[in-house]
Formats: structure tokens, C-alpha cells, sequence
């Protein structure tokens, strides 16, 4: 049994003000799923005071990024080790990162080993573009970018991932891809992928988030699907009541 998972990943949104009032206004109803693994993933100026509201509930923090290096001469990057100070998760490999930052599938590799080297749960994201979707290629990119991400890892790491899977012409846009397609993909591919590297129990152990104009309307057509294990959520993690309306379709 997977058990089910909502990330809200805030991108560059909330000063430090601003995600405190969120939180104290989320925190409540949070904490009344416990079935539903809940994240929270505010920009990294917010981890601190977020980590001191929500300690002693078992919402958890975690970051958009990290750097692979332990410490040194890398202006404007932040350790895995400052990380962990205040988070139990981090997002790699968001497309945004890949797409703006210059992110690759080595890049998004050295992170993820940094990470599960320092206890962070890695949430990694994968998926194709408009182009390459439209192309016929959503197969290809989907399954080099698993099983780049992921390579190198112990069996014990492995079964730490959390995959997510957002198709980048559903990011942002209002334009969600099906249950059922989306499902195929994680069925098809990611599951698959996971399995030809680290076996049939971690692939089958293994959350699988989908990611892409996730709201409260359409939450429940993902989440009945068999290989879908909860959301990573951008536009819909800002405010309190269309969050909570995601996070109690993943307890349904
Ligand atoms: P969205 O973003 O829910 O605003 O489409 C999802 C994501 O980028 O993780």
C-alpha cells in the first residue's frame, strides 16, 4: 500500500509574512488528513519560521532545490545540509529549473544522490514538453529522464524516491492532462523504468505524483486512478481552501 501524498509547491511565491498567515490558516484542517502525506514547499526565505509553526505536526517542510556540494565558493547556491537544518523533503529537477536553470538529467542526478545522502526525501519531477508530446515522444523523454534522474542509487535509496510526474504543457496552463492519460504514462513508463533498475517491490512500492493544473475540480479524477499516488501542486498550494480541497480527495 502506497500512501498517498499532496505537495504544494509554492515556486517563487509568499514572502516570510505572507507563507506564515498561510500556514497558521492551513495548519488547522492539515492536520485533521493524517492519511494523506502532506508537504509543504515554500520559497527557501520561508523554511525557517515554517519549520518553527510546524513542528510537533506531522506536516512536513521541504525545499524547491538544492546544490550537490557540501559547502564552499558557489554564490547564491544552498548545501543539502542547510536544507535538512529545516526540511524532511526537496523537488528536484522541477521543469521550470530544467527549462530556465539549465538543469539537466545529470544535474537533477547529482542532486538527488546530495540529497538522499543527507536524509531529504527527493520529490523528482519528470516530464515532456508540448513539443515533444506532440511529437510522439513523451515515452523517450520520460523514460531517459527516469532512469538518468534516478541512476546509482542503492536499493535502499531507491525506495526513498518520490517521482512526479508533470507533463509541461499541463504546468501552469489550466489545461490538465486526463486521468487516464496521465496514469498510462506512470503505468507504462515510470513504473517500468523503476523496475528494470531496482526491481519489481520498489517499483511497485514507489509514490507517483501527478503535477499539472491539479485544483480542487479535477483532483479526484487523478486520484482514482490506480497508479496515481497524490499531486505536486503549484497554483492550487496558494490558498488555503483550494489546497485543502486537493488534500481531502487524496484522503477520499
Ligand atoms: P500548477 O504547477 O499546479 O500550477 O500547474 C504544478 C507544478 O509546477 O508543480
Amino acid at each position: 500500500m502506497r500512501k498517498p501524498m499532496v505537495a504544494g509547491n509554492w515556486k517563487m511565491n509568499k514572502t516570510v509574512k505572507e507563507a506564515a498567515a498561510l500556514v497558521s490558516e492551513l495548519l488547522p484542517s492539515l492536520k485533521s488528513v493524517p492519511s494523506v502525506e502532506r508537504v509543504i514547499c515554500p520559497p527557501y526565505p520561508c523554511l525557517m519560521q515554517l519549520s518553527t509553526l510546524l513542528e510537533g505536526s506531522d506536516v512536513g517542510l521541504g525545499a524547491q532545490n538544492l546544490f550537490w556540494e557540501a559547502s564552499g565558493a558557489y554564490t547564491g547556491e544552498v548545501s543539502p545540509a542547510m536544507v535538512k537544518e529545516f526540511c524532511q523533503y526537496v523537488i528536484l529537477g522541477h521543469s521550470e529549473r530544467r527549462a530556465y536553470f539549465g538543469e539537466t538529467d545529470e544535474t537533477v542526478n547529482k542532486k538527488v544522490k546530495a540529497a538522499l545522502e543527507i536524509g531529504l526525501t527527493p520529490i523528482v519531477c519528470v516530464g515532456e514538453t508540448l513539443a515533444e508530446n506532440e511529437a510522439n515522444r513523451t515515452a523517450e523523454v520520460v523514460t531517459r529522464q527516469v532512469a538518468e534522474g534516478l541512476k546509482g542509487l542503492s536499493q535502499e535509496q531507491a525506495a526513498k524516491i518520490v517521482v512526479a510526474y508533470e507533463p509541461v504543457w499541463a504546468i501552469g496552463t489550466g489545461k490538465a492532462a486526463s486521468g487516464p492519460q496521465a496514469n498510462d504514462v506512470l503505468a507504462k513508463y515510470i513504473r517500468p523504468t523503476v523496475k528494470d533498475m531496482y526491481g519489481e517491490a520498489i517499483a511497485q512500492g514507489m509514490r507517483i505524483l501527478y503535477g499539472g493544473s491539479v485544483k480542487g475540480s479535477n483532483a479526484a479524477e487523478f486520484f482514482g486512478q490506480p497508479d496515481i499516488d497524490g499531486a505536486l501542486v503549484g497554483g492550487a498550494s496558494l490558498k488555503a481552501p483550494d489546497f485543502m480541497d486537493i488534500v481531502k480527495a487524496a484522503a477520499a
